[in-house]
């Protein structure tokens, strides 16, 4: 029976809370929230008693996942997992919320808050596998269990103060007694998950490429690494002919990390409408021939950027540019799926860390169930390295697709990014920018290197 389920983004969260509660667990991926909350309900299995949401929900998502979770589950316990942030009385007060939950809390904090809120739920007989008691005074108001910190956090708020004094009148009234807790059965060892055999389904039909999305489930991979070369590289076939989108529209970097000074961004886009050419005064120019949309400047104004106004911006550029590259954040959020759902390519980056391949294994198994891989698809195992104990064919094995580029670990990414160059024209002969190369020219085979392509500012470095 499943008891507790969790609805979250965030494929480590994931894994830590099942391995903490292993069978009565189940996950579904907040990504399917994009279509609505039932898309997520429908999918619960058995009969929860907890629902955990979160990490990186917003607050629409919660409510409106709740509101589907309670109605279907009534007397459902509540926690929203997040980090206390100074809006947190808004949730208490915005929605039906019983408890609060740090992600960053340890495995014991997190073990104790579900066997108190176990308890008050079965104290107010709000159990959903027991009958509702006549008195309705528990009806609908929630109240808030903080298990923010261990210890050492932030001190509670008028709202976690209300739950310890609900939970500690429950317990003094006596009205409900809670059951006597089972004797804990000793948990056994957990065995190693066996990976199941699962294959990507093949490319149906190679389609020319136009659209190319970089995508990871986790951050960190090398997106952002990997949509600059291709942008760099694929401009040397077709100088000013690319644009480089940065849809990572809370925390893109991509201004910084080439040391653009973009005026405009993609805040801006839905204020110049169809207008070409103001859209195209909003791109800053690369030295190495592309353009670039940059990210909004600050994460408020990424809410000025909706999915449908990306989806639509993709099929603009696709129109006025040979290529659009788009950047995107970690997972699939609502940005990143419109823009899957608009790309011709798909360029996914993971590292060699089991976690890593598991959640992009679980993004492509997804991106099935939607019918959403993109017609051309490329597998970078990023930051790779000997003796990891991990080959790539058990990489292959857990993604079910072959990897078509490895990029190795190397200081020469760094270097650089802290230069602001793009890797495939800082230093040619490293073997990252090497690895980046091949991945290019699975695009354009012309994509050749040559002495007059490399970035003029590597060439200032060079001796006369
Ligand atoms: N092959 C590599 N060898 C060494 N360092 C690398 C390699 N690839 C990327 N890096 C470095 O790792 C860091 C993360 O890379 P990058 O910013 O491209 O990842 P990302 O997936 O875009 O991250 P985010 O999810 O934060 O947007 C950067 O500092 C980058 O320079
Ligand atoms: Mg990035």
């Amino acid at each position: 029976m499943t008891r507790y389920l969790l609805v979250s983004r965030s494929a480590e969260y994931e894994s830590r809370l099942r391995r903490m509660l292993r069978a009565h667990f189940q996950a579904v991926p907040a990504e399917y929230l994009t279509f609505g909350q039932r898309q997520v309900v429908d999918r619960v299995r058995g009969n929860p008693r907890i629902a955990l949401l979160g990490p990186l929900l917003s607050f629409d998502e919660s409510k409106s996942l709740i509101e589907g979770l309670t109605s279907k589950y009534p007397g459902i316990g509540v926690i929203v997992v997040r980090e206390q942030r100074a809006d947190l009385e808004d949730w208490v007060d915005g929605m039906e919320i019983h408890a609060v939950l740090s992600p960053e809390a340890s495995e014991a904090t997190t073990q104790e808050l579900l066997v108190r809120l176990d308890d008050w739920l079965t104290a107010t007989g709000r159990r959903p596998d027991e009958p509702m008691p006549d008195d309705d005074d528990h009806g609908g108001a929630s109240a808030v269990l903080l298990a923010l910190g261990d210890g050492d956090g932030p001190a509670p708020t008028a709202a976690s103060t209300n739950l310890e004094s609900l939970l500690a009148s429950n317990g003094a009234e006596g009205e409900a007694e809670p059951e006597p807790e089972p004797e804990p059965e000793p948990e056994p060892e957990p065995e190693p998950e066996p990976v199941e055999e699962w294959v990507l389904p093949p490319i149906a039909q190679t389609v020319r490429t136009e659209v190319i999305v970089v995508a990871a489930p986790k951050g960190g991979q090398g997106k952002t690494t990997t949509a600059i070369n291709l942008a760099a590289g694929l401009a040397e076939v077709h100088p000013n002919s690319v644009v480089l989108v940065d849809a990572d529209v809370q925390f893109g970097d991509i201004a910084n990390a080439l040391e653009l000074n973009p005026t405009y961004s993609l805040s801006d886009v839905a204020r110049v409408g169809n207008d070409e050419v103001a859209l195209k005064a909003l791109f800053a120019h690369h030295a190495d021939d592309f353009f670039v949309l940059a990210a909004p400047p600050s994460p408020e104004l990424a809410e000025d950027v909706d999915d449908e106004l990306l989806g639509a911006l993709i099929d603009r550029l696709a129109t006025m540019f040979r290529y659009v590259i788009v950047d995107t954040t970690p997972g699939l959020g609502e940005h990143t799926l419109a823009a899957i759902e608009h790309a011709t390519d798909g360029v996914f980056v993971t590292n060699m860390t089991v976690p890593s391949l598991r959640a992009l294994r679980k993004e492509f198994e997804i991106l099935v169930q939607l019918d959403m891989v993109p017609a051309n698809r490329h597998v970078i195992l990023n930051f790779a390295e000997r003796h990891t104990g991990l080959l790539q064919k058990d990489a292959q094995a857990i993604l079910g697709n072959p990897i078509d580029v490895v990029i190795p670990r190397s200081t020469g990414v760094v270097l650089a990014s802290n230069e602001g160059v793009p890797l495939i024209h800082h230093d040619v002969r490293d073997s990252a920018a090497k690895a980046m190369r091949s991945m290019i020219q699975r695009i354009e085979p012309s994509a050749t290197p040559t002495r007059k392509r490399i970035h003029r500012k590597a060439r200032n470095h060079e001796p006369e």
